[in-house]
């Protein structure tokens, strides 16, 4: 499956819904989700036999549950996250573990969590394996390795090698086993994720390095997931990445695991950013276009408060104009994207190191809306008060109907629980 993906830079509707009526009922800056197109992508991973939604891409609670009603697990990277997936109505327990709780450290208050609520524990270094070992002897635990190697779009987002922090060195799994003999733990599965946002040649990599960890933990394994990582095209012409080749290449794995150890072995998948990336869309109203010299300006009223990817990676969104008196046929012509902050690094047309870039989009002024597209993964969860700005709204489109399922901040919201001295 390799279709190529078009974007067209003037949009009127989203989901069938109206651009402007959206503004109008939510204001801006609002993130949109389009509930079908999270499905759509859920259904191209069915092959896996489980799916395991990374909820740090987009965890607003409805989002959550959505997957969870569709037969998705999730993954929980924090105790908020644990919190977040019980709020959404899934369960601690279970086969597989509905919630697994997976990471590098245990904060003392995730680790209190999990052992309360008998969360499943995907361990990243051997310290949790003690810390988990010393509170809950006897459980099933899985392990996250680090296979020596990684990639992502962005060097930030690569979670492999000797540069990463994340997962148990490969070469540490004996040392692993003992840790887990010590405690009564069993290693029941592995787990390795590379990074977010790498490509089928290095994520081909992932099957034979879980292979490979597998048979030195031997036939207590009885899970492999592969972490998430997908890409998806964020610019027109980018093709889809082909699941079904990768899928192949688990599946092999995994079938030559089963035949070692005469049981079978489930395998896992755990987007993030698959799922959530394009049913997302932030919705702003350009403030002011303003010329510096040859560049023309527009500036909207969502910032890198609302959406820090190209601030931080210099990542590309694709970006429309949804006209305010309706009328599409405007010139193009090449414009820089900013955001309300007082920092020159508030633009959404830029490229790593911060180097402005030009976007060829529609002719606006102010009252027109800018859409950002493919800001459904790491969008809203990486937002924050810079500037004492409210957290956007959130409205999940589903059944033709728009939700609200976070209102936007208020000021008062945003002071609580602080105080003068
Ligand atoms: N599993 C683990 C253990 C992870 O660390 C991640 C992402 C995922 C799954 C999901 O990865 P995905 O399928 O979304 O690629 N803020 C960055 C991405 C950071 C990803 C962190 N870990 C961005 O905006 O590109």
């Amino acid at each position: 499956m390799s279709d190529t993906s078009t974007f067209n830079t003037m949009r009127t509707e989203i989901a069938g819904i109206d651009v402007l009526d959206l503004a109008r009922r939510f204001g801006t800056p609002t993130f949109v989700y389009d509930a079908a197109t999270i499905l759509r992508r859920l259904a191209d991973l069915k092959a896996f036999d489980h799916v395991r939604y990374a909820q740090k891409a987009c965890s607003n609670l409805a989002v959550v549950d959505l997957v969870r009603r569709h037969g998705a697990l999730v993954d929980s990277v924090s105790a908020g996250e644990v919190h977040r997936a019980l709020a959404a109505g899934y369960t601690p327990e279970g086969t597989p573990p509905p919630v697994v709780y997976t990471a590098d450290v245990f904060t003392r208050e995730s680790l209190d969590l999990v052992v309360e609520k008998n969360i499943h524990v995907n361990c990243g270094s051997i310290d949790m394996i003690d810390q988990l070992g010393a509170r809950a002897p006897g459980r099933q635990i899985t392990l996250r390795i680090n296979p020596g190697f990684g990639h992502g779009h962005s060097q930030k987002t690569n979670t492999g090698g000797a540069q990463s922090k994340h997962g148990i060195w490969h070469d540490q799994i004996d040392q692993c086993i003992g840790r887990a003999e010590a405690h009564d733990l069993t290693i029941a599965g592995l787990h390795v994720h590379i990074g977010s946002g790498t490509d089928l040649e290095h994520l081909s990599q992932v099957c034979g390095a879980l292979e490979k960890a597998a048979l030195t933990v031997g036939p207590s394994v009885t899970s492999i997931s592969v972490g998430g990582g997908l890409p998806i095209p964020y610019r027109q012409g980018e093709t889809r990445v082909d699941l079904d080749a990768y899928y192949a290449l688990c599946d092999a794995a995994r079938k030559r695991l089963a035949q070692q150890f005469g049981h079978p072995v489930t395998l896992e998948i755990e987007p993030g950013r698959y799922l959530a990336a394009e049913a997302g869309y932030l919705i702003a109203e350009i403030r002011a276009v303003k010329r510096q010299a040859d560049n023309l300006f527009y500036l909207v009223d969502a910032g890198f408060n609302n959406l820090a990817r190209p601030i931080l990676y210099g990542a590309y969104h694709p970006m429309s104009i949804a006209p305010a008196d309706g009328r599409t046929d405007r010139q193009e012509r090449d414009v820089v994207v900013g955001g309300p902050l007082c920092e020159s690094g508030d633009i959404f047309t830029q490229e790593e190191g911060g180097f402005v870039a030009h976007r060829r989009l529609p002719e606006a002024t102010v009252g027109d809306l800018l859409v950002i597209e493919c800001a459904g993964a790491y969008g809203a969860v990486m937002g924050s008060n810079y500037n004492s700005q409210p957290m956007a709204a959130e409205v999940l489109l589903e059944d033709g109907q728009a939700h609200l399922v976070r209102r936007r901040q208020t000021f008062n919201e945003m002071i609580q629980g602080e105080s003068i001295v």
